[in-house]
């Protein structure tokens, strides 16, 4: 398997001193820094949008992951990429047209995701699962860090994994979003997950750092 992949997600970081909270993820040994942008439509919440992810980017060196749960994305797809993304991902509920979202995206140079909310069957991603380079699993329904992970989830991964080995995508990344902590971590990577987002169960640990060195090292 691809080496696992930290993606801690800075909705749980603490705005007031963000500097300083992208300096330590940069100290870290996370990949990946997870940004999630809200509408306030597609979801009941509102994050930050682009002067907060261009600061983000200013300050980071790591691979910025921007999961985008906002009602029709390709309204912002190129100011995403100019402000810093190397990842997009995009709600499949979100997308009309969603074959021509993903060709967007990558005719950007970005990488590809498509997000699936809990409600959400697998069986959507058919016609695009050897398009994409990343599945989002949504296993808590978005808006919101610190929810409680919802279990169906992992069965979810497998079917993912078998979809896309179907396919023929072997390389396919499979990120699990939401509620993941060191007692799910261990199952969802057997089942087939290989980035993991966690925001609250890295933030609100005692040693960051540490918590993210320990998650990746489940994945050895
Ligand atoms: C939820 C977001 C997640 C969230 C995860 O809508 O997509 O990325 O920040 O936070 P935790 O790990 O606390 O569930
Ligand atoms: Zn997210």
């Amino acid at each position: 398997m691809e080496k696992l992949i930290i993606a801690p997600s800075v909705l749980s970081a603490d705005f007031s001193k963000l500097g300083s909270e992208i300096a330590m993820l940069n100290e870290s040994e996370a990949q990946w820094i997870h940004i999630d942008i809200m509408d306030g439509m597609f979801v009941p919440n509102i994050s930050f949008g682009f002067p907060v992810l261009e600061a983000i980017n200013k300050k980071s060196e790591k691979f910025l992951d921007v999961h985008l749960m906002i009602e029709k994305p390709d309204r912002y797809l190129t100011q995403f990429k100019d402000a810093g993304a190397n990842l997009i991902t995009v709600h499949y509920e979100a997308c009309t047209h969603v074959h021509r979202t993903i060709q967007e995206i990558r005719s950007l140079g970005c990488q590809v995701g498509i997000a699936i909310n809990p409600g959400t069957p697998v069986s959507v991603l058919n016609e695009v699962i050897d398009l994409i380079d990343l599945v989002l699993i949504m296993s808590v329904n978005p808006g919101f860090g610190g929810q409680e992970f919802i279990l169906n989830s992992i069965q979810k991964t497998k079917e993912v994994k078998a979809l896309a080995e179907k396919h023929g995508n072997k390389n396919i990344k499979i990120e699990i979003d939401g509620g993941v902590t060191d007692l799910n971590a261990h199952e969802l990577i057997s089942a087939g997950a290989n980035v993991l987002v966690a925001g609250n169960f890295v933030f609100k640990s005692t040693n960051p750092k540490l918590t993210i060195s320990d998650l990746l090292k489940l994945g050895e």
